[in-house]
């Protein structure tokens, strides 16, 4: 007996279907929405359409890839939260129904628990407990996972994301969104010790990043009085040293989790799992601390479905299933 699972993710601005059989993912679709990039941000009413225009195109394509019909499927998982509320009812209703169509279960899925879970889906895997540091563009927290089943957020950001504080202050510097992949790719000829940023001094494991954004608005305003083309002839020194602050602020915290929980397997996850000067500092204080460390390929580290496919394959192993009344919501606890 084989289980095949079809799930879809549309929480934000990207319209994605995986199909897994037996934790193996066999497809993996993304449509990005492109409609948001003369807006500067997502948004959410635009993302609703666009995602009710994708949405079949994306799974049809999921299943040709994954060479299914769908008298294969066994379950249907979408994204129950959190995200944007239109853009989460149209994948929602579009499981839902095909459910009913099909007389099949669904699995309602946490897109956080599924970020973290995106570490199982290639070898090799972390084993349990592990602690998972996610950053992207709406969240940043880290997560203790004790199983597919059992995790729990022991820090988070009291303000921005790690992914916003990249692109906020890529906006600052007139970088197009999102500026995260910019700044890393200017940061990688720049000097990091060139401009020092305040760090937070935030208790316990949560993080706070809005006071970064203020204090390199000020930095540069006072900057540009002196000289007018100051970003455009720093602009690789200026990268360096915010990416350099932000990795910083992120991996003296999961370095704290560490110690404090006594685990030693780390993951990252999310869209800013992609930044090179975090890569580095992991491996760098994986080696100082003993960490085995992992993190998804990126196409599951970005917003994905495979990720809510793999959540829902161990859902669907455990009878976690939903119902056709369950709907999703915009935020969600654990
Ligand atoms: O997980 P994700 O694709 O979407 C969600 O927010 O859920 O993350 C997107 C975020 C954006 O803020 C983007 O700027 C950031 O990830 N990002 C990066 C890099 N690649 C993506 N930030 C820094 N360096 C990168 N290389
Ligand atoms: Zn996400």
């Amino acid at each position: 007996m084989t289980t095949v699972v079809l799930a879809v993710e549309s929480s934000c601005d990207e319209t994605a279907a995986s199909v897994c059989r037996d934790g193996k993912i066999l497809s993996n679709v993304i449509a990005t929405q492109k409609v948001h990039e003369q807006y500067g941000g997502v948004v959410p009413e635009l993302a609703s359409r666009a995602h009710l225009q994708n949405i079949v195109p994306v799974v049809d394509q999921a299943m040709a890839d994954a060479k299914i019909q769908s008298s294969d499927i066994d379950a249907i998982a979408f994204t129950q939260a959190p995200g944007l509320i239109g853009a989460l009812l149209v994948g929602a209703q579009f499981a839902r129904s095909m459910a009913l169509a099909l007389d099949k279960p669904v699995i309602a899925v946490h897109h956080m628990q599924a970020h973290v879970l995106a570490n199982l889906i290639e070898s090799p895997v972390p084993s349990f407990p592990f602690l998972c540091l996610t950053v992207s563009g709406g969240h940043t927290q880290i997560v203790r996972c004790e199983s597919p089943y059992s995790m729990k957020v022991i820090g988070e950001t009291i303000d921005d994301a790690a992914g916003e504080a990249f692109d906020k202050t890529a906006k600052l510097l007139g970088l197009p969104y999102p500026g995260g992949p910019l700044i890393d790719r200017y940061a990688a000829t720049g000097n990091p010790a060139a401009y020092r940023f305040p760090e937070p001094q935030i208790p316990g494991l949560d993080f706070s990043f809005s006071g970064l954004k203020t204090a390199i608005l000020y930095f540069l305003q006072e900057k540009k009085q002196q000289d007018p083309d100051f970003v455009e002839k720093n602009l690789p020194d200026i990268c360096a040293s915010i990416q350099n602050r932000i990795v910083t602020i992120l991996m003296n915290k999961l370095v704290k989790a560490a110690q404090e929980t006594g685990i030693t397997e780390v993951c990252l996850a999310g869209g800013v799992s992609a930044n090179s000067g975090l890569r580095n500092a992991l491996a760098e204080n994986g080696k100082k601390f003993g960490w085995n460390t992992h993190y998804p390929a990126m196409e599951y580290c970005t917003d994905n479905a495979a990720m809510i496919a793999i959540t829902a394959y161990y859902k669907y192993l455990q009878g976690d299933f939903a119902t056709l009344e369950t709907t999703p919501t915009a935020k969600s606890d654990w």
